[in-house]
């Protein structure tokens, strides 16, 4: 699966865009997602029901594929086609590349009504403002450097539950042995760099992290400490089985689930699948932060941006906007989804474990500099240099590459835009 790498801008220039595009029915709402897994397709119907209710129909338009790599390529085709969907799930920086584009609703009236300002913590509001003004809004705040473990299997083969990378060579060789899979994997190149950047995380620390992959530093990526992190990588991937090439998320996911593999590294949508199918946790199976990142965060936040429809349009865009960070819908989605709500103060009640360990963590990081955007979902790197970064990981991940040689590209990569 390959991202569609022409820029956005050269795709929609010289198209009188604004002009055509209400062609979406009033009353009608119709959301690009990319939502289409067990715990992830009830999340959405969350959105449908809370739309319906307020008398919208909804018109689903999701497009499968973990990341969302194949819902943004078809996005840009219905928005060059002058017609856009009335919301479509866009996060982090490429907020901004869409903004550029001139195609995108203002949300202020809607956002100064409802206070976003206070209910959202800023490091989330900031991602949401084009020049200063709302463009999208947020559903949520995944954590992503989670590690998802099956405790009966560590207990058949003896092992500890690793909080460092020394101690999960040790338990992924006796799993081994045991005759089960150490690590799930679904080789996807946004997996392979979802995994990577947990090993960056937990290898360099939160500081080497924002300067190698926020603020692309050269001399971080050329330090020793990349190599090591690809080195661990590799190390991670003798531990994966042959099947793993290719395989959705989820699939991996379900191995840990039934007890084939020992632990996942994925963001905690994993938990949306774990929950789905009855589990509980802390006894049918732990979330723990992956070795070596206890005191970090890697934040991933989705988030719809609005298109700009003619005036009597608005109301379905300005319901749904305003829906989507009401406390009833924060909560029964992200209770769904794994992850947590974006706005501050909500209640904790019916999160589980795992959920108020990352709304801890998440405030606790923010205070100690250990919160750091995700890479791999999109949230650090302008998009084509994301693209060029991941295609560097997911290359290393499917050949005999050296570390050295890695470290070389990824410095290239990180130069492009
Ligand atoms: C992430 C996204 C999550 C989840 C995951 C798998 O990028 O933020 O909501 O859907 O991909 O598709």
């Amino acid at each position: 699966m390959k991202q569609s790498r022409t820029p956005l801008h050269a795709l929609i220039a010289g198209i009188g865009l604004l002009g055509a595009t209400a062609l979406a029915h009033a009353g009608e709402v119709e959301v690009l997602h990319y939502w289409t897994s067990g715990g992830e397709a009830k999340s959405a119907a969350e959105l449908k029901k809370m739309m319906a209710a307020k008398g919208h129909t909804w018109k689903d338009f999701a497009v499968a594929g973990g990341g969302g790599e194949n819902a943004m390529t078809v996005l840009k085709t219905r928005v060059v086609s002058g017609n856009p969907p009335t919301a479509a799930q866009i996060k982090g920086p490429s907020i901004q590349e869409w903004g550029n584009e001139g195609v995108l609703a203002n949300l202020d009236p809607v956002a100064k009504a409802g206070g976003w300002d206070t209910l959202l913590p800023p490091v989330v509001a900031n991602v949401m403002k084009y020049k200063g003004n709302y463009v999208a809004v947020p559903v949520n705040v995944h954590r992503v450097n989670w590690m998802w473990v099956n405790p009966e299997v560590f207990k058949k083969a003896g092992a500890k539950i690793p909080t460092t990378w020394d101690e999960f060579a040790a338990a992924a060789d006796k799993i081994q042995k045991a005759g089960f899979i150490p690590v799930a994997h679904g080789g996807q190149n946004w997996q392979d760099a979802t995994v990577f950047e947990s090993i960056a995380l937990g290898v360099g620390g939160a500081d080497y992290y924002q300067k190698a992959f926020v603020k692309l530093d050269a001399a971080a990526l050329a330090s020793p400490t990349t190599e090591k992190v690809f080195d661990t990588l590799r190390l991670v991937k003798k531990y994966t089985d042959k099947d793993s090439p290719g395989r959705d998320w989820n699939l991996a996911t379900a191995m840990v689930i039934n007890g084939k593999a020992a632990m996942q590294f994925m963001g905690d949508w994993a938990k949306g699948e774990f929950t789905a199918a009855g589990k509980k946790p802390g006894t049918d199976f732990i979330c723990a932060p992956a070795p070596g990142t206890a005191k970090a965060y890697t934040f991933n936040i989705d988030s719809f941006v609005l298109f700009s429809q003619k005036s009597k349009d608005m109301k379905v865009t300005n319901d749904l906007a305003a829906s989507i960070l009401s406390p009833e819908f924060q909560e029964v989605f992200n209770l769904n989804k794994g992850s947590i709500p974006a706005r501050l103060n909500m209640p904790k009640t019916k999160f589980d474990d795992c959920a108020r360990l990352s709304m801890d963590d998440f405030v606790a990081t923010s205070k100690s500099g250990g919160l750091v955007p995700s890479f791999a979902h999109g949230m650090a790197m302008p998009s084509a240099t994301q693209g060029a970064v991941v295609d560097v990981v997911s290359n290393f991940m499917n050949s005999s590459m050296s570390s050295k040689d890695a470290v070389q590209k990824l410095i290239a990569a990180s130069k492009k835009r």
